[in-house]
């Protein structure tokens, strides 16, 4: 920790983000920098190890609302932002679609409460939340948000479900009793999208091409945070921070259709 002139402590947590307190505030503040573009908020609270927390997660939520861009046709869902699909590099989707996160989206939301107008319970507990499969291509990621995490839905190609048994001696638990893409569908995979090192947001990167962080890279998920790498199943490398796999929500499939969460 070090203090400026003016008393402010500052707590360096990694480049381009920190903590910081001042003077008549209580509370930690926040300060992130995403490529140049500084924000800075009061993360209302005094506890460090939450201010901590709240850091990561406001980052991961600046993240993926960058990515957003329009708008839904799935009167069953309450709220998806569906951006351009970049084809050639089969970047990730952003979709949104929760109860919860509807408070962040209403600009979306508003249209579609009456069609869902799920129970307060339901809210409480953090209703299952549907997504139609239909509109993803082989490839592209769709981000889908459920009880306020971004969970990853993977289209596999051929390609990646062909490659994923050549990493089972390169990632530390290759849950192979899951199946090869650890999902009950052979072309879905769906993972919760935090990082199980300190729960920053991984990045999609499908493309089979040498990587910084792998000459041998075969598509998979790159944690910028401190490295760990995670196979198209979600599944660990070895020998990065990240302790263990991508988890995976509850969810099951109807046809087209996926519910994340128990079903109702
Ligand atoms: S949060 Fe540390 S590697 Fe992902």
């Amino acid at each position: 920790m070090s203090k400026n002139k003016q008393g402010k402590k500052h707590i360096h947590i990694l480049d381009g983000m920190s903590l910081y307190t001042r003077d008549k505030s209580p509370y930690f503040w926040g300060y992130l920098n995403l490529d140049g573009e500084i924000h800075k908020k009061s993360l209302k609270t005094s506890d460090m190890k939450e201010a901590e927390k709240l850091l990561f997660d406001w980052k991961n939520e600046l993240l993926y609302s960058d990515s957003i861009e329009a708008t839904n046709t799935n009167k069953d869902v309450i709220a998806t932002k569906i951006p351009k699909v970049d084809n050639t590099r089969r970047k990730a989707l952003m979709i949104t679609s929760s109860l919860m996160g509807a408070v962040t989206v209403a600009g979306f939301a508003v249209p579609f409460l009456s069609a869902w107008n799920p129970s307060e319970k339901a809210k409480a507990l953090g209703a299952s939340v549907k997504f139609d499969l239909s509109k993803l291509e082989p490839g592209a990621m769709a981000v889908v948000e459920w009880r306020r995490t971004p969970i990853f839905v993977v289209h596999q190609t051929p390609k990646a479900l062909e490659n994923l048994p050549k990493l089972n001696d390169r990632v530390t638990d290759p849950v192979l009793s899951e199946g090869v893409a650890r999902s009950t569908n052979d072309r879905f995979t769906v993972l919760k999208g935090v990082c199980t090192h300190l729960s920053c947001a991984p990045k999609y990167h499908p493309e089979i091409e040498p990587k910084a962080w792998d000459e041998q890279w075969l598509g998979g998920f790159f944690c910028p945070c401190h490295g760990s790498k995670f196979d198209l199943a979600g599944r660990v490398y070895k020998g990065v921070p990240a302790p263990t796999n991508l988890e995976v929500p509850p969810h099951t499939f109807d046809g087209d259709t996926l519910i994340i969460g128990e079903p109702t």
